[in-house]
């Protein structure tokens, strides 16, 4: 059988970005548990903020075209989202927005979120890890029908996470990170 596919996908552009490394480390246990894994940066991806008549005036840009693609091309995607005022930040929101614009040749919009799984993790320097970043992630995909597996991990006090060589520094963190890596890649692999 052909290797399951994990898309991996920061949703900062910050150098030195706390979720940038999370979602490194993430797909080093991915590949470790045996599947294939891609990580991208929505720096590749630029988009404009959405507006309807930008849309109607030239079309769905080609970078939400190649990244839904990107997502068609993977079994499941695991998405690792800094909190901002207690939600997403606008990268992440705006990506999701264009890419559910997304119509191709015999597809109905927005069906690579339909049945796919996503897996969703947070860091923040805050107690509280950016889990009300995670629930409005989690409410965000919902609604676009992908299936948001039941594990999620949120990251705290995440500027001290982190060794010299960007791993996590604490045990119980790794194997958060683990049995979401491994609930992802079982979940991707049933609906395959
Ligand atoms: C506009 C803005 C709002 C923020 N709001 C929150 C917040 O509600 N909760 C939180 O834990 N951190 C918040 N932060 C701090 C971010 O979690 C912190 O900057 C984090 O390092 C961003 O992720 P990154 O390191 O992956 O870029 C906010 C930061 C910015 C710029």
């Amino acid at each position: 059988m052909a290797a399951l596919k994990i898309l991996v996908i920061p949703g900062s552009l910050r150098t030195g970005s706390l979720n940038a490394k999370l979602a490194a480390v993430a797909a080093y246990q991915i590949a470790q548990a045996g599947a294939e894994v891609t990580r991208i940066s929505l720096a590749d991806f630029p988009l404009p903020i959405y507006d309807g008549d930008l849309q109607a005036r030239s079309g769905v840009p080609k970078n939400a075209v190649n990244l839904k693609r990107m997502i068609g091309a993977h079994h499941g995607v695991l998405i690792v989202t800094p909190e901002y005022n207690a939600s997403v930040p606008p990268l992440v929101k705006n990506t999701i927005d264009w890419v559910t614009r997304v119509q191709e040749a015999q597809e109905t919009r927005g069906q690579v979120f339909r049945g796919r799984a996503f897996a969703i993790a947070a860091a923040s320097q805050s107690r509280l890890g950016g889990s009300r970043s995670l629930a409005a992630l989690r409410s965000i995909l919902s609604a676009c029908q992908a299936l948001v597996i039941p594990n999620q991990l949120a990251l705290p006090f995440a500027g001290e996470a982190y060794d010299d060589m960007d791993k996590l520094r604490h045990p119980a963190d790794i194997e958060a990170l683990d049995a979401l890596v491994r609930q992802l890649i079982e979940i991707s692999q049933r609906l395959t």
